[in-house]
């Protein structure tokens, strides 16, 4: 039986959201009681990183660890992944070892590939075009403070990177408005956001405009790793397109701020958004790990509950 992977959000559809979002709920619930529960005994989760991750591997290791699993590390540099040996071939050893696999790397192709080699599932924990696993516990970080997201308005600041496709592609399924803002030249390759979320998504030129009346404002780092060298160009075509607090009064009055961290204060949020009371980044990034736990239960047990 071919793996079920998770390559991008549409890989889930809304009804099994549903079920992993109540299921997210119930494992987040017996974390915070102490309550042990280890459904995969003796399964290993290899994580291939080939650019660098503070949240994504902790959240996936010590997710692994609270499941009764293990976790193994590796990167580009000590592999032979570096030294040119095939994604495919990568793909057959490593599944042949491991129960199932996360990898964070640069072309969405890359993961493609690999997981049409794999004989375990592969989840995706970023890639250039997409980053998943971030959006679906935004989403359930925005479930847990606010309710229902169906039927809400976000707002996307900035740059129109694998969170914003990943955004656009959430919206379609979950039924809620994007608002997408970017500087000129910056715009959303329909493309490259899998040609979803534009019957929910508005593109703005002015972001302030874009932020009115939302009920989620969120923005992520101008230069998105793999494009250092465009770094001094984008700070000078991003100046505008600030989260700060003038954006926020322009949102609902009840507004919350999200940020995938890591974040640069002063650059695409102030200090006083991303450190004030509308800012839910802590638990946003808290609720990766709960949420990842949901995902590496269904993708190698089904549905348990
Ligand atoms: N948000 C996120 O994926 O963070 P890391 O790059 O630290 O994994
Ligand atoms: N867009 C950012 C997200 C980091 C978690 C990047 O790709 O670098």
């Amino acid at each position: 039986m071919k793996p079920r992977h998770y390559l991008q959000f549409t890989d889930v559809s809304r009804s099994e959201y549903e079920y992993l979002l109540e299921r997210t709920h119930w494992i987040k619930s017996q974390f915070k009681h102490y309550k042990p529960y280890h459904p995969l005994a003796d399964r290993t989760l290899a994580m291939i990183f080939e650019k660098q991750s503070t949240r994504t591997r902790l959240s996936f290791e010590a997710g692994m660890q609270q499941l009764g699993g293990s976790a193994i590390f590796l990167n580009t540099r000590d592999t032979q992944l570096g030294r040119g040996e095939p994604v495919e071939d990568m793909a057959q050893v490593v599944s042949r070892m491991v129960d199932i696999v996360m990898i964070r790397t640069f072309e969405q192709e890359i993961i493609e590939r690999f997981a049409a080699s794999s004989r375990v599932p592969v989840i995706n924990g970023l890639t250039n075009e997409y980053h998943p696993c971030q959006v679906m516990g935004d989403i359930f970080t925005y479930i847990e403070h606010r309710g229902p997201i169906s039927g809400r308005t976000v707002a996307w600041i900035g740059d129109s990177n694998n969170v914003c496709n990943t955004w656009m592609q959430a919206a379609e399924i979950f039924d809620f408005k994007l608002h997408v803002s970017t500087p000129p030249g910056y715009e959303v390759e329909a493309e490259r956001a899998g040609n979803y979320g534009r019957s929910h998504c508005e593109q703005f030129s002015d972001p302030m405009q874009a932020a009115r009346g939302a009920d989620l404002v969120t923005t992520d780092v101008w230069t998105s790793m793999g494009f250092e060298a465009e770094d001094a160009e984008r700070k000078r075509d991003f100046g505008d397109w600030q989260v700060d607090a003038e954006m926020m009064k322009l949102a609902a009055a009840d507004a919350l701020f999200m940020h995938c961290l890591p974040a640069h204060r002063g650059e695409e949020v102030s200090a006083g958004v991303i450190d004030g009371p509308q800012s839910v980044v802590w638990d946003e990034a808290e609720n990766r790990m709960h949420t990842q736990k949901a995902l590496m239960e269904f993708l190698l047990l089904g549905k348990v509950a």
